[in-house]
């Protein structure tokens, strides 16, 4: 395989610096865009404060980057417990003594500063596994990047006027509507997981071989418009299409359409970001839950991918029998092959992105929306938690789903095309939509 672009000490330096910088400039964007009462104020019980956020992030930073990497003594170990995710749960953070807005934007810009004077002195080559390929660094741009996306979800959440804005994204290209509606994938075994990309979280790791059978997948995610034939054939109302738990959520929260939609007239409208919109048929079903996405499949006759099968989607290239990085080979994400970093504020249209096809065709697999797959979280063969538990260990089992692929909130620095994603089956504030899959006749 390839190795992974930009090596030597130099050049570990100067992305894991950039990475930094970028997270930072999206962490200021999302704090600084509301005034100091919305950022202390719980806008769902489901979230932090955006000031939690915030401070945590500098926490995070300090304990991983100044104190594990670089020895140093605490800067002030009382907050360590207050941003804790471990020791509070969300519901209970706004109860917490947070640094106030000022002090937590204070806070974490003095742990960065003295991040990126370690940053110029640590041996990223040769410096024990934690600084290898600059990988703390790495996980700690990784870790504020997916702070910015829940922070997102915080603004989706919370009421009154926009706060955000952002250029609309590309339109669908001129052959979406002549592409087949699914594609084989012929069985066989592929190599899942990553043994060499160096920013890969545990979960990700090993590389190991795995059979999947031939199946057929969607080329594009499911649609609004597909998704609301559903709701209009009522399946919202019809148990067969349900898995047990999903019904009793049905039921219990009187369900009848995705998060955010409502039925007004003889027209559907979704609130985005404090604007109230008709819901637009092309765009991928964003925010269902994966029973929801589970009981659409059902109606359709199909089922949801495996996650090894949407990896081998997303990765398997048939010609040389390799995995790639992404969909469109080993090249990094740019504008042109996928949604993502917040540059957009919604889903493109199913069939954009003509350039982030895989070598069969699929489209939009990175970036968009998070893809509900089947599978519980698990580890792989040869799984070792690294660098602490709580990272992925203390999550596997099977009370959590996995997503796959990224959506328009997530940075290139956290989406791969062997990123691990996870989250209970109930959860539809996230930016989770899918496609569908069924098995291949057998020849
Ligand atoms: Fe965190």
């Amino acid at each position: 395989m390839r190795p992974a672009p930009g090596s030597g000490p130099a050049a570990l330096r100067e992305r894991a610096a950039s990475a930094l910088l970028a997270a930072r400039a999206r962490t200021r964007a999302l704090t600084t865009c509301v005034d100091e009462r919305e950022l202390v104020a719980q806008h769902s019980p489901l979230m932090s404060p955006l000031v939690w956020d915030l401070a945590h992030i500098g926490n995070q930073e300090e304990l991983w980057l100044l104190r594990a990497v670089a020895g140093q003594e605490a800067l002030r170990p009382e907050l360590d417990p207050v941003y804790d995710a471990f020791e509070h749960p969300r519901a209970e953070r706004p109860s917490l003594p947070l640094l106030p807005p000022r002090e937590a934007h204070a806070y974490a810009a003095d742990v960065r500063g003295r991040v990126l004077d370690v940053l110029e002195r640590a041996p990223v080559e040769g410096g024990g596994p934690l600084l290898a390929g600059s990988f703390a660094f790495g996980m700690i741009a990784q870790h504020e990047q997916q702070h910015d996306e829940t922070m997102l979800i915080t603004h989706q959440l919370r009421a009154g006027p926009a706060a955000l804005t952002a250029p609309e994204p590309p339109s669908a290209a001129p052959d979406a509507a002549l592409l087949p509606a699914e594609v084989l994938v012929e069985g066989g075994p592929f190599t899942m997981g990553t043994s060499t990309e160096p920013w890969a979280l545990d979960n990700e790791r090993p590389a190991h071989p795995r059979l999947v059978a031939s199946f057929f997948i969607d080329t594009l995610p499911v649609s609004n418009g597909a998704y609301l034939r559903f709701v209009e054939d009522g399946g919202y109302a019809d148990p067969r299409w349900w898995r047990p738990e999903g019904w009793e959520q049905v039921r219990r929260h009187s369900l009848v359409a995705p998060l955010f939609w409502r039925r007004e007239g003889g027209a559907w409208l979704r609130r985005r970001f404090g604007v109230t919109e008709p819901v637009p048929p092309d765009e991928p079903v964003l925010h269902v839950s994966w029973y929801e996405a589970a009981a659409y499949a059902a109606w359709a006759g199909r089922r949801l991918p495996t996650e090894a099968e949407w990896e081998k989607a997303a990765r398997h290239d048939p010609a040389s029998g390799r995995s790639r990085r992404y969909p469109w080979g080993d090249d990094d994400p740019t504008p042109e092959h996928a949604n993502l970093g917040q540059r957009h504020l919604r889903p493109a249209p199913v069939g954009a992105y003509a350039r982030g096809a895989s070598p069969l065709g699929v489209r939009q697999l990175i970036g968009d929306v998070w893809e509900w797959t089947a599978s519980d979280f698990l580890p792989y063969p040869g799984f070792r938690a690294f660098p602490y538990r709580e990272y992925s260990e203390v999550f596997f089992g099977d009370g959590l789903k996995v997503l796959r692929g990224g959506s328009f909130a997530v940075d290139p620095v956290a989406c791969r095309g062997t990123f691990r994603n996870w989250d209970l089956p109930v959860r539809r504030q996230i930016f989770s939509g899918f496609r569908t899959a069924r098995d291949a006749e057998p020849v």
